[in-house]
């Protein structure tokens, strides 16, 4: 732990809304009064009817729920679009950079948008969407998402977001479990020069026999890439969008109405469908946008991230637009066509706020100081950090290169599940240690509990829980209350257990020490070792698999798969190519399995529960006898010798 102290620059402490007092008077405050104290906040949205209660949430088993402003009524995207309007109508909502630098930006003012958005809403309820049915969206970077996003909102319809890198399979799978009916897509993708298959992968997702829900695919042409295009299903976004009127009056919504769900990675091999409100939701993205990045009119504010994760909802969408804000979208990579790109992007659009990965930051790193300082980035005053654990090391690199020591580096701790930032600095108010999320959000009431749930106090390091429940919590799994229940709150009851370790230092920061599950955190996207393994195993020649994370230098953690034959099968270079390929087409890219280690048994007890603590450490090729511990409760523990050999021939 690095205990380097970074304190609030001068520029930053006069500009800020927020100061250390201030800061820790509110988080004081927002547990002792939390009532008066979220009913006051919740006057930074436009209510068609306001609420009077603020949180009805309990964690207990006997009356189970996530509650948030129960009696109010509002629509998520009046909140985002037409109340700015009167005032900066004519301000930009949205910049686009196009994956290809030699193409021009798209700028789009608040009313621009506000029109595209209404239409486009008509557009759905044309298809038949109503209130409460679901709306699967399978996009590139491209303001059309956006607009996507806040249509559905505005006619009360669930969207969910599937990542433009996944397969057909997994797109298949993420909109049957929803029973989705209306699909929105764009002819293909483009990132780095390459094209992305997505009308091809839905019509190959969609021919699968389980995947029947969808009756309507509305198409954006992006490219002008030819594709098939299936009569009585499928209809050209800009067709449907010349015929239909702007005006669509926002569908009233309750608080607790769900706003989206978007699938996410969990010890268990499914994807769940987290679910989110509208208020409180709305509320914890708009809340936590101000104090993390304290975004004034003129800045222009770039979150790096996909509208195909949290991230992109959270802070390129409902966030910054709820604030009024200018949110650039990038639709390519960060280091194409070279590692100056997004440099490059802050100088053209003349970048305030820089919101990214430390993946990112590692990757553009190894390339060297150059491409960054070839570039002006005057413009920026912050930096934004999220996904994994930021190294200091590169947490000190993005400090002094990227922002040349004058920009606060906000290193944001929160997940799918907790809808937008939980433990994180603000810029005027938090002196910052390297590699630390530092202090908790207003509301946000974290532990630090040991195995058996004791509560630690002072300086201790153990499984970081949140004992009360914040507005942006997520309400439900998608039909499955009782899974959202088991996962989340039955291990330590009466808290929300994240899947995260923590440290907390003596001056109270925390530190997000990484998952303590069966989840890893590939280049920031989360996965569950769970699916890749059942991907794995529908292989012919796969008899079993078991999965685990290892250290990678860019990646922050890679994909390392045991797998064992069908009696009869030979190992070969050729099979592990094949399976490498197999995952790629079952899941997406983002899977792709760094290392595949053939393995003729797995380490197992007695009772056939596979030791991943033992596999893990071979993984990280730390296979001293002291490191692999006690082997002796397996039922076979040659099988441990015979892998340490077998590690060696990996290439
Ligand atoms: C990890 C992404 C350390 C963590 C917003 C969490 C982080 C998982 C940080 C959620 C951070 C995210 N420091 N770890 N600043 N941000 N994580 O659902 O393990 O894609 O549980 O949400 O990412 O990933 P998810």
């Amino acid at each position: 732990m690095s205990q380097e102290l970074f304190p609030v620059p001068a520029e930053w402490a006069t500009r800020a809304r927020m100061n250390e007092d201030r800061r820790m008077a509110d988080h004081k405050r927002s547990l002792e009064d939390a009532d008066s104290y979220w009913l006051e906040q919740a006057a930074r949205l436009n209510w068609m009817s306001p609420p009077s209660k603020a949180s009805e949430s309990s964690f207990d088993e006997a009356d189970f729920g996530i509650s948030w402003f129960a009696d109010g009524t509002l629509n998520v995207s009046v909140n985002c679009l037409d109340r700015h309007l009167a005032d900066h109508g004519d301000s930009v909502a949205i910049i686009w950079e196009p994956d290809d630098p030699a193409e021009t930006p798209r700028r789009l003012t608040y009313r621009q948008l506000h029109h595209a958005v209404c239409r486009f809403a008509n557009v759905l309820k044309d298809a038949g969407a109503r209130k409460g049915d679901r709306v699967t969206l399978y996009l590139p970077m491209i303001p059309e998402a956006a607009i996507a996003l806040l249509a559905c909102a505005r006619i009360g319809a669930i969207h969910s977001v599937v990542f433009g890198g996944f397969s057909p399979e997994a797109l298949a799978g993420r909109i049957t479990d929803c029973d989705s009916t209306i699909l929105v897509t764009a002819d293909e993708g483009r990132r780095g020069g390459k094209r992305v298959p997505l009308k091809a992968n839905v019509d190959a997702a969609l021919a699968m026999d389980h995947c029947t829900s969808i009756h309507r695919v509305i198409v954006v042409q992006a490219t002008g890439g030819a594709i098939d295009m299936q009569p009585g299903r499928d209809i050209w976004y800009h067709d449907v969008m010349a015929g239909v009127v702007s005006d669509c009056p926002p569908e009233p919504m309750n608080a607790c109405d769900p706003l989206f769900l978007l699938y996410t990675s969990g010890s268990t091999g499914k994807p769940k469908g987290v679910v989110h409100g509208s208020g409180g939701y709305l509320l914890w993205a708009s809340l936590t946008h101000e104090l993390c990045f304290d975004y004034r009119p003129g800045d222009v504010y770039w979150c790096a991230a996909d509208i195909g994760w949290v991230t992109g909802h959270s802070y390129i969408v409902y966030g910054p637009l709820a604030n009024g804000a200018t949110t650039l979208m990038y639709e390519g990579l960060p280091s194409w066509p070279t590692p100056s790109r997004i440099w490059q992007v802050v100088d053209r659009h003349q970048v305030h706020t820089l919101f990214t990965a430390p993946t990112v930051l590692r990757a553009l790193m190894k390339e060297g100081d150059d491409f960054v300082t070839a570039t002006d980035r005057s413009s920026l005053r912050l930096l934004g950090s999220v996904g994994e654990p930021i190294n200091p090391e590169a947490w000190r690199w993005y400090h002094a290169i990227a922002g040349e020591g004058r920009c606060p580096i906000i290193d944001t701790w929160w997940q799918t599940e907790t809808g937008a930032a939980m433990i994180a600095p603000m810029p005027g108010a938090t002196a910052l240690k390297p590699g630390s999320a530092t202090f908790p959000l207003p509301g946000v009431e974290p532990q630090i509990v040991d195995g058996e749930g004791v509560v630690q106090q002072g300086p201790c390091e153990g499984n970081l829980v949140i004992a009360r429940s914040w507005p942006g919590q997520m309400q439900t799994v998608w039909n499955d209350h009782d899974r959202f229940f088991q996962t989340y709150f039955s291990t330590f009851p009466g808290t929300y257990t994240t899947g995260d370790g923590a440290r907390r230092d003596a001056d109270g920061y925390y530190w997000i020490t990484g998952r303590v599950d069966d989840v890893i955190n590939v280049s920031g996207h989360r996965m569950g070792t769970a699916e890749v393994e059942s991907a794995l195993v529908l292989h012919a020649k796969v008899a079993e698999a078991a999965v685990v994370g290892f250290p990678h230098d860019i990646k922050g953690q890679g994909i390392y798969a045991y797998v064992t034959l069908n009696m009869g099968e030979e190992p070969s270079d050729s099979l592990r190519r094949a399976l490498v390929q197999w995952v790629r087409a079952e899941i997406g890219p983002i899977a792709t399995p760094d290392v595949i280690q053939f393995a003729p048994g797995l380490p197992k007890t007695r009772s056939g529960k596979i030791m991943r603590r033992i596999l893990r450490k071979i993984a990280e090729g730390d296979v001293s006898a002291q490191a692999l511990g006690d082997i002796s409760t397996l039922a076979d523990p040659t099988v441990v010798k015979e892998l340490v050999r077998t590690r060696a021939i990996v290439p």
